[in-house]
């Protein structure tokens, strides 16, 4: 987590590096800091958003045409003023930004102790400034020759950014495992940023340093980028395809409930792209690989999170439509478990952000063992999809609030193409139930826009949820994940605690807590299951649980037994999660709002987490 952003160039760094922190800021936001750079180093550090930072330094000096800021999600230490970057060198010469976890922080900062160093915070971050200086003045040697004797002993991840209050001409940037991106611009202005974001009001021209990648940027010489074994790189300009309108608000309050609405129109996108005239469906990307995936024992998926519920919305695709084995793995647990591979299995990560530490650890793992790699990614040029043989990239537009929403029916709605393709291919699926499903498909995102009509109800639904403390969510089949995935959202945002069971298994223990207080959300849109959906919710009102059901326009049996009801509309049941997850993303987003709670920036959390 954390973002990073710097600036050099001949204008005042303060404003860009504030703006580009404000947007920055769904990465961590617990405290903020700053350090421009004009004869003197002018640096503030304060607990709280980047709003609170710019109130503090309202009326004092932030001049200087370089400098580097920090927006904090605190892995080691607190979040208060002390433990907030950048922080600075014993002699106060290198101040520096940190993105990530330095392992042996500990061992490291003994030994500098013994040396007479003084920590001034309990960062693992403080250590690599003193690290750095040390080697500076001990060996005489130039700043980027000590950042890397530096990083060369640090075992963990990091992006940083390091400046030295001597030398406003030039600017250290380095990575391993967390990214950083630096901007180039016509004008001979650097920025360097923790993703493309705030990059690109002032230049598309981004180079994504690659791990264990050292840049020297050097307003004079130019930008020079070296490996930490010391071995010159080719510098590898992308023009990336994004502008600075994407990442605004746009009629929304929120960045949530913009991405919410986003969705038919994302979707629509992503289907017209994949589907030809006569609907067929195309993964252009997987040409090369076909064979191995119609060969392959198993599929693994591996993901954190809302795309790890997303990976069991597949399992269920996959199995069904294309009759392949998947097995779906938290990956920080399966990364530690030493799996059993085989030579045919695919492993196929899917992450919104392409750089959740956890997942990427995973892949990277697998790829030792020479497994083939395939990867469903958001973020364009993201580590994850750098990492794997093959990607398929969502193009959902860049997802900014904290709880994902658009990514998640975005995975979902690429996995059941991927799993007809499959199906298709592997001669699982006839040709004219092919057709079928793809004309289905094709109709989700007009299907989509209506069931958005459900935001008025989900409203008053919202009133009676926000005063419990607790509740449960249910489905069965297709809806079980997304189950799982509406009581994540409850959580995140509105800090009420809540279970997605399946809606079965409720009776082999979260019976247990139903009582006239315990409100239920029933997924009840699959239309197989519909008989069996009932009878669970019988046993619930038998409790006296509330029962919240989500139905579709077909129904008429769910609707006599709730105590409320969301209609949406009706879809083949393989695709039904698309559908139910809508009214799940408004229930959490109005609950959260009628709470008063940060909906964008969830207390606790960051939106990409590339710490263990
Ligand atoms: C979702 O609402 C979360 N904030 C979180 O669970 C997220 O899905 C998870 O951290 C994985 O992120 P990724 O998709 O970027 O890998
Ligand atoms: N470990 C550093 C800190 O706690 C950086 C945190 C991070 O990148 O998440 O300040």
């Amino acid at each position: 987590m954390c973002g990073i952003v710097a600036y050099i160039g001949q204008n005042e760094a303060f404003p860009v590096l504030i703006k580009g922190l404000q947007l920055l800021e769904y990465r961590g936001y617990d405290s903020t800091g700053v350090a421009t750079l004009n004869g003197t180093l002018n640096l503030y550090k304060q607990k709280g958003k980047v709003q609170d930072l710019l109130n503090f330094t309202a009326n004092k000096k932030t001049d200087g045409t370089v400098g580097i800021g920090h927006t904090r999600w605190a892995t080691h230490g607190q979040p208060d003023n002390q433990n907030a970057h950048p922080h600075v060198s014993h002699s106060g010469r290198l101040s520096l930004v940190h993105n990530g976890i330095i392992e042996n922080y500990a061992t490291l900062k003994t030994a500098l102790q013994n040396k007479g160093y003084h920590f001034s915070s309990q960062t693992d971050t403080e250590v690599l400034a003193h690290l750095i200086e040390d080697i500076q003045t001990e060996q005489l040697v130039p700043l980027d020759e000590a950042v890397r004797l530096a990083l060369q002993q640090v075992r963990g991840s990091y992006a940083i950014v390091i400046m030295d209050k001597d030398d406003k001409t030039r600017l250290i940037a380095a990575r391993k495992s967390s990214p950083l991106a630096i901007g180039i611009c016509k004008n001979g202005e650097f920025i360097v940023a923790s993703d493309a974001m705030p990059i690109v009001e002032y230049t598309n021209d981004i180079i994504y340093l690659d791990d264990e990648e050292i840049a020297l940027i050097d307003l004079i010489n130019g930008l020079k980028i070296t490996t930490l074994d010391n071995k010159s790189v080719a510098l590898n300009i992308q023009r990336v395809d994004l502008s600075p309108e994407m990442f605004g608000k746009g009629k929304f309050d929120t960045y949530m409930l913009k991405e919410i609405y986003e969705q038919p129109s994302v979707l629509r996108s992503m289907i017209n792209a994949r589907l030809d005239p006569q609907y067929r469906i195309l993964f252009d990307e997987l040409l090369p690989h076909m064979d191995k995936f119609l060969k392959a024992r198993r599929i693994i998926i591996t993901a954190c999170g809302t795309s790890w519920h997303a990976g069991l919305v597949a399992k269920y695709l996959f199995e069904n439509l294309a009759r392949i084995t998947v097995d779906v793995e938290y990956a920080s647990e399966f990364r530690y478990r030493n799996p059993v591979l085989f030579p045919d299995d695919i492993v196929i990560a899917i992450s919104q952000s392409g750089e959740t530490a956890d997942t990427l650890a995973a892949i990277e793992l697998v790829k030792e063992q020479g497994i083939f790699t395939y990867s469903l990614v958001n973020a364009v040029g993201s580590s994850i999809a750098r990492l794997t043989d093959a990607v398929s990239y969502l193009h959902v537009g860049p997802e900014i609030g904290v709880a994902s929403t658009k990514a998640f029916t975005g995975q979902v709605t690429l996995l059941s193409l991927l799993a007809i393709h499959l199906g298709y291919m592997g001669g699982k699926i006839p040709t004219q139930q092919y057709t079928e499903l793809s004309k289905e498909l094709e109709k989700l995102p007009q299907i989509l826009a209506k069931t958005l009509i459900c935001n008025a109800q989900t409203q008053k639904i919202a009133y009676l949820l926000k005063n419990h403390k607790n509740a449960l969510y249910l489905g069965r089949g297709y809806n079980f994940p997304v189950a799982l995935e509406g009581a994540l959202k409850l959580k995140e945002i509105s800090y009420i605690h809540a279970e997605g069971y399946p809606a079965a298994e409720m009776k082999h223990g979260p019976i247990a807590l139903i009582d006239e207080n315990m409100p239920l959300v029933v997924l009840a849109t699959n239309e197989s299951q519909k008989e069996k959906i009932a009878s669970n919710m019988h046993e619930i009102k038998a409790r006296k649980g509330i029962i919240i059901a989500i139905v579709d326009e077909h129904d008429t049996q769910i609707t006599q037994i709730a105590d409320y009801v969301i209609v949406v509309p009706a879809i083949a049941e393989p695709f039904s999660p698309i559908v139910s997850v809508i009214p799940l993303q408004l229930l959490s987003y109005h609950t959260a709002v009628a709470l008063r709670c940060n909906v964008d920036q969830p207390r606790n959390l960051a939106k990409s987490v590339t710490v263990e």
